[in-house]
């Protein structure tokens, strides 16, 4: 086994424990807040700051996504984007201001790991499957890192559990691949075995970073459709440059976000935002 393949199933191994980062125990018997969506509310900004070295990557950014909305957020590069979902993650620390998930929860308050168990998945842009397990092995672990499945790899899965993976796969458009390696996926593939591994956890709010960059029209295309099926049932906030893939997203009616110098410049239908001169200026226009 090559070194790469070797750590990656050291960490399968690991994860399969419980102990990797997808599965992570906080002090016994301390128990998580539930995330409260009743008022409609699945994220909540107010005047967010953070700075590096003096520098405002966050300007007092305010921003709201309603539960089960699928919002867009583009912009330049440098605009912020990355910063604000490493925020919400809680990998970085904001200087000043309210990041609330739902309506009660304080995410300030808490811990990455904290914030990954109260149901904040994260898509990064470079997929981290692990190559040597098959599709379906990379689905167990992760359902293994559910918070409410406390099931081990390896150990029987429960029908329940064997028709969510079914349920997973159909939606992930993998069934017909789930017992070829990972490795072997095209890179579009390996994001959809990646977002499929998000969602086996469940989260209420996920978290996408440029997830199409790299993938073929078609791909492009029907990770759009896979999006579009998730919206009511998650809230969903997607970073993308692609402009045909936000078009499809956003429809005629949801609302997409433009950020600029970490504040947002502009917010609205997508045809009004891209008819909005500063946004042109900033961003469109180039
Ligand atoms: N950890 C960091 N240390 C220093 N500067 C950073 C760090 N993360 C981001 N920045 C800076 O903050 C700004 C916003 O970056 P980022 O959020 O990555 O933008 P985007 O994702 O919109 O392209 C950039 O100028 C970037 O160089
Ligand atoms: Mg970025």
């Amino acid at each position: 086994m090559e070194a790469g393949a070797r750590a990656s199933a050291a960490h399968a191994q690991r994860l399969a424990e419980g102990g990797g980062r997808r599965r992570v125990t906080i002090g016994r018997g301390l128990a998580l807040p539930e995330p409260d969506f009743a008022h409609g509310v699945a994220l909540y900004l107010e005047d967010l700051s953070v700075s590096f070295d003096g520098f405002k990557a966050l300007d007092a950014l305010s921003l709201t996504i309603d539960a089960g909305e699928l919002r867009c957020v583009i912009g330049p590069n440098g605009a912020g984007k990355t910063t604000l979902m490493d925020c919400i993650t809680g990998k970085t620390r904001p200087d000043a201001g309210k990041l609330f998930f739902g309506s009660t929860i304080e995410l300030r308050r808490f811990s990455e790991p904290e914030i990954a168990q109260m149901g904040i998945g994260r898509k990064f842009q470079k997929p981290t499957v692990f190559e040597p397990l098959t599709v379906l092995q990379n689905l167990e672990l992760a359902l293994a890192g559910d918070r409410r499945a406390r099931a081990s790899l390896f150990a029987r899965l429960s029908g329940e559990q064997l028709d969510r993976i079914d349920e997973l796969l159909a939606l992930i458009h993998l069934r017909e691949h789930a017992h070829r390696a990972a490795g072997q996926l095209s890179h579009g593939q390996k994001q959809w075995l990646e977002i499929g591994m998000l969602l086996a956890q469940n989260p209420r709010l996920l978290l996408l970073d440029e997830p199409v960059a790299g993938m073929t029209d078609e791909e492009t295309e029907r990770t759009a459709e896979l999006f579009l099926s998730l919206q009511g049932r998650h809230s969903l906030v997607v970073v993308e440059h692609d402009m045909a893939f936000v078009a499809q997203l956003a429809g005629a009616h949801r609302t997409v976000t433009v950020l600029h110098e970490g504040r947002v410049l502009a917010e609205g239908r997508l045809a009004e935002v891209q008819a909005d001169p500063q946004v042109v200026e900033v961003y469109l226009g180039r």
